[in-house]
């Protein structure tokens, strides 16, 4: 397995891929790799020829006072776990030669972009669709793999894709967690063992939602309460925003009904951590 830096040596490994008839498969990430990330990778083999990982933290996601700067970072581990997780190549660029100096070029998906993070991390989302754009274009993939732990980015990607015919499939894969229920997340080493125990408490307020739902509870207000309840019983909690919205457009909704993603983001100290489920109501 190769770690790969530049733009032009990547496009020549997919060319010659590509003319032997591979299939390529896809999964930008940020690296600092857990299950999640592998999660990806796996499927990604399952169906593709060439599987390229991309490490790569974008410094346009992330806004003022944000944790670009100590997000955690080693290449060394990330790689010996893409190996063994069947990856053929790593592409792991500089900023330099994602922007150049110069660099003028942006992506933006309006609407779904207004609400849940999109509000809290303003700009976060266009520099998530500019990176991702790039990467579609050196990477050129048949299919690229998201996981639904980020939910709304994976719905604005696959948005993007379509919007601009982008000629691949978006493929959205399940959220890995750990056993006591968090989702995993490369920020989940930022917390401290206090928060991390109170942290439980997101998943936890969603399966309770997801119950009562089954159970025949309709009202979006009532779960909205509830899973807002639930969270502020931990103290360390700081709740961001408590969402039900549905799928395609991101709006709120009144009632529960069809397919619908509830999504909160909460506060640990300076940890903001995100989770989600999506339910199905017919
Ligand atoms: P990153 O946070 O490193 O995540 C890379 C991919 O792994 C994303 O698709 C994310 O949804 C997925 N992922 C993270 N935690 C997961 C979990 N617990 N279960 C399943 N999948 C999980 O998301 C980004 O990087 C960046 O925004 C990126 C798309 C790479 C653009 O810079």
């Amino acid at each position: 397995m190769q770690i790969i830096r530049d733009i032009a040596t990547l496009r020549r490994h997919v060319k010659q891929a590509r003319e032997s008839g591979k299939t390529v498969g896809f999964v930008p990430t940020m690296g600092y790799l857990h299950p999640g990330h592998l999660s990806l990778l796996h499927k990604a083999r399952e169906k593709n020829d060439l599987i390229i990982l991309s490490i790569f933290v974008n410094p346009l996601q992330f806004g003022a006072g944000e944790d670009y700067e100590e997000y955690p970072r080693d290449l060394e581990a990330d790689a010996a776990q893409a190996k063994e997780a069947g990856c053929d190549l790593i592409f792991a660029p500089t900023v330099k030669e994602m922007y150049p100096q110069g660099y003028a070029t942006f992506v933006d998906v309006e609407r779904l972009t207004d609400s849940l993070c999109g509000a809290s991390r303003p700009g976060h989302f266009r520099g998530v669709t500019t990176v991702v754009t790039k990467l579609f274009n050196i990477v050129t993939p048949d299919r690229a793999y998201f996981g639904q732990k980020d939910a709304q980015q994976a719905l604005v990607l696959r948005k993007m894709a379509r919007d601009l015919n982008m000629d691949l499939q978006v493929l959205i894969m399940p959220t890995i967690r750990e056993k006591d229920g968090l989702a995993m997340s490369s920020r989940n080493t930022y917390l401290s063992p206090e928060e991390r125990t109170q942290a439980t408490v997101l998943s936890r307020s969603l399966f309770q939602a997801e119950e009562k739902i089954k159970n025949g509870e309709r009202d979006t207000n009532k779960i909205t309460e509830f899973i807002t309840q639930t969270i502020q019983s931990e103290p360390l909690a700081n709740i961001d925003y408590v969402a039900i919205v549905d799928t395609d457009e991101i709006k709120p909704t009144e009632t529960i009904n069809g397919q619908t993603l509830i999504a909160l983001a909460v506060r640990f100290g300076k940890t903001r951590l995100i989770d989600n489920i999506i339910v199905e109501v017919s």
